[in-house]
């Protein structure tokens, strides 16, 4: 297994879908089990215990803050990332009703953008939504054309969940500034893997995508920029976020954020060859197959490719047989089947896709290990298919 000190890692089976999770830092654990000792009390009260508990809160956001270029005022912790996406799409939309109700999304935005979106549509709003090209990328100069005198709200994923392709967010920013839109920047996938990007107005981020624990997400909202929840109104988190904090998550959510982003510091360009070696050795060992995603300008540890001829459900379930976790483009969620929106909307191959997303610290012999048996997974659901007549 890549790292034997990640606690809770299936023992035997190489993980390779941090896109979805990655395994919990070593940092994070420690930290929880001090926290859950210091910082269970209300950090809201007045005496002792709460104080410190307040003081945990405090401290962990100022880290967080620091990741993310930003102040501590400007930073909440929500219960999901999923709920900060929610709250800055719903929240930027109700503070800017009297300039228009016209949102901007990209095409190949997480599903959470796309359900906020379209709860918006069916309230009476209206929705642009920006393509992209075949890489995954949207086009800066569609997105600037897309914005309107009546365009309360711009949004822009910093990377791609499915494909990895990272978004050209300095330069959407650039023009929703001069357009005078707020933007917001769902960083999910890039929080603590790569640079933050500036010039947004909102951005969201999930620790368990970081080594963190889950339930623990990230909403900051810029000085200056107008905001207003679209939820019953509570005291917590600035205002920003109702109900009582998992103070003890939160500090192991900061503790794995700074350490991971250290470990990825060092570690990014040994995960990103061991994608390029995917990248190559997949079309070459295994017929009628597409990489997809930008090849250049991608997340470290993510690549997606589909396979003709082939179910992706069940090349998951041979591969997890083969000792391989790994997922699928194809759906949010297991249960989910239908074609991913976000490979419909790059207009490649929609089916028998595989997405490889490393963790932190994966061994490059469990790569090998892939690259061998993938080509026969592949044949022999082949066959199987072609006997039965499909
Ligand atoms: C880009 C992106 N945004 C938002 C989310 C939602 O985060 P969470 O799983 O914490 O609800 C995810 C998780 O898959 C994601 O990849």
């Amino acid at each position: 297994m890549a790292d034997p000190s990640t606690p809770g890692a299936p023992s035997g089976a190489a993980y390779f879908d941090a896109a979805s999770t990655e395994p919990p830092h070593p940092a994070a654990r420690a930290a929880l089990l001090e926290a859950l000792d210091a910082g269970w009390a209300d950090p809201a009260r007045l005496y002792g215990t709460a104080r410190g508990a307040r003081l945990l809160l405090d401290r962990a956001r100022a880290r967080v803050a620091g990741v993310l270029g930003a102040r501590a005022d400007e930073v909440s912790f929500t219960s999901s990332g999923t709920q900060a996406v929610h709250l800055a799409v719903l929240g930027g939309l109700q503070a800017r009703r009297r300039v228009g109700r016209h949102l901007v999304v990209g095409a190949v935005e997480h599903s959470s953008v796309l359900h906020a979106a379209e709860r918006h549509e069916r309230d009476g709003g209206e929705v642009t939504v920006v393509g992209v090209d075949r890489a995954g990328r949207a086009d800066p100069e569609e997105f600037a054309a897309a914005l309107r005198p009546d365009t309360a709200l711009a949004c822009l994923q910093s990377a791609n969940h499915e494909v990895g392709t990272v978004q050209p967010v300095a330069e959407v920013a650039e023009a929703c500034r001069a357009a005078r839109v707020p933007l917001f920047v769902d960083a999910a996938q890039s929080l603590g893997r790569a640079d933050v990007p500036g010039g947004w107005s909102f951005l969201a981020g999930s620790a368990h995508k970081w080594g963190g624990p889950a339930g623990v997400g990230v909403l900051a909202v810029r000085k200056g920029t107008r905001w207003r929840s679209p939820l019953p109104d509570d005291e917590r988190e600035g205002r920003r976020v109702p109900g009582f904090e998992n103070v003890p998550a939160i500090v192991a959510a900061a503790a794995a954020l700074e350490a991971y982003r250290a470990d990825m510091a060092a570690d990014a360009p040994r995960v990103s060859a061991l994608v390029d070696r995917i990248r190559a050795e997949v079309p070459r060992a295994v017929p009628d197959v597409e990489v997809v995603g930008d090849p250049v300008r991608r997340l470290p540890h993510l690549v997606t490719f589909s396979c003709l001829y082939v179910e992706g459900e069940a090349l998951l379930t041979e591969l997890d047989r083969l000792g391989f976790a790994v997922s699928s483009g194809s759906s949010c969620t297991a249960d989910t089947l239908r074609p991913s929106h976000v490979l419909e909307a790059m207009g490649v191959i929609t089916h028998g896709n595989v997405r490889v997303s490393l963790p932190r610290g994966v061994d490059a012999a469990d790569v090998d290990r892939f690259l061998a048996v993938l080509p026969g997974a592949v044949a022999r659901l082949r066959e199987t298919m072609r006997t039965a007549g499909r």
